[in-house]
């Protein structure tokens, strides 16, 4: 049996209709960027996050961006996350002329150990972005506590939790000063292109982002600041406010999802594979296993029919482009370790429980032959 890693077509297809009825409004109304439907999503996804404004931005990597603008943040000014990201985390620190500071992260949840946090804060710490992986939320409370007696903001790099929580029932995108999104298309929520957003509870850093998404002027042709075109499209918005509709069910998908893992793999025994932990919040906006002679298992996979990915081979301190922090292999374990460990297994909210044994079984064909 054929398992994708993701089908989004058999997310999207009961929604048809709607998504129609949607891409007509905007065909309707000729507001082609920004407007009403990017007004409207903002005010839905700050309201789901339980925080003042949103503000739609065009990716996941721009919010990053644009937040990090709003604090001001370029050269001389470090930036301490997480080594075992996507680009994007630390791409946005360094685009700015600031340096990112990598430190590593717990083994148990993918995200960045705490205290390593506390322990890389210097003088020249001028934010924090604790990313929330695979839809887990980072362990936030001492980050914050460290964070605010020393007056330094926190970003939260959200672009994969959406709906996730705290396991003491905080919502991502509460919790820090602003918090990014991404709505990539394979994301738990994903647009029909690129897109993002920043939310925030801050009205002063609202306006800031707000301002910069669109070169900084207020009014249009006279500018305050030197922002950029990080602006939203309509159309994505009032697609994206279709699925957020939905987002309750899918996330609740995922998690059932995630639990029939559980009970499958169980059964199976296999010791050559480590399950994620589970905590109360997790969005499971990725299933990653890790699994012994994980290049193997993935070849096998592949082979199989059984979607699969590696995120990420590499951690960031070890990229080529982040040689000259002078950090390398054998500095930061843990996420090394979990490079050459993990494997994200097909999971979304629409898969049945015939396709997660058919993954579960191609597992056991691998380790059991
Ligand atoms: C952790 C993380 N941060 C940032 C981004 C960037 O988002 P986008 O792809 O929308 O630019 C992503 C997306 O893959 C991500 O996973």
């Amino acid at each position: 049996m054929k398992v994708p890693l993701l089908d989004l077509a058999a997310h999207h297809r009961p929604l048809r209709d709607q998504f129609q009825e949607a891409f007509d409004r905007v065909l309707d109304a000729e507001h082609y960027i920004l407007g009403p439907e990017v007004q409207a999503l903002e005010a839905e996804v700050a309201a789901r996050c339980g925080v003042g404004y949103g503000i739609g931005v065009s990716s996941g990597s721009d919010a990053l961006i644009v937040a990090l603008m709003a604090l001001g943040v370029g050269p001389g000014d470090e930036v301490i996350t997480s080594t075992y990201t996507f680009f994007a985390t630390a791409g946005a620190i360094s685009r700015l002329g600031a340096t990112p500071v990598f430190v590593d992260i717990e083994a148990h949840s993918f995200n960045l150990d705490p205290q390593a946090v506390i322990d890389a804060i210097g003088p020249r710490t001028k934010a924090i972005i604790p990313v929330h992986l695979f839809g887990r939320c980072a362990d936030m409370d001492d980050i914050i506590r460290a964070a605010d007696e020393r007056g330094i903001p926190v970003i939260e790099d959200a672009a994969q939790a959406i709906g996730a929580e705290t396991p003491d029932g905080r919502v991502a995108g509460s919790v820090g000063a602003m918090t990014c999104f991404s709505f990539f298309p394979s994301k738990s929520l994903g647009g029909f292109g690129d897109g993002g957003m920043v939310v925030s509870d801050d009205e002063d850093l609202a306006d800031k982002v707000r301002l910069l998404r669109g070169h900084g002027a207020r009014p249009k042709y006279f500018h305050k600041i030197v922002g950029g075109n990080f602006r939203l499209d309509a159309l994505q918005a009032a697609l994206l406010r279709v699925k957020l509709k939905h987002l309750g069910t899918a996330l609740a998908g995922r998690s059932a999802a995630a639990q029939r893992y559980r009970a499958l793999f169980g059964n199976s025994s296999l010791d050559a594979i480590e399950l994620p932990q589970h905590v109360q919040g997790h969005s499971y906006a990725l299933f990653v296993i890790r699994a012994q002679r994980r290049d193997e298992l993935q070849k096998h996979l592949s082979a199989r029919d059984i979607g699969n990915a590696i995120y990420y081979p590499l951690p960031l301190h070890e990229q080529e482009c982040f040689a000259d922090l002078g950090l390398g292999a054998g500095d930061l374990p843990h996420a090394e370790k979990a490079a050459s460990e993990t494997l994200a297994i097909p999971l979304f909210p629409e898969i049945t429980e015939a396709q997660q044994q058919a993954v579960v079984d191609a597992c056991e064909e691998f380790y059991n032959s």
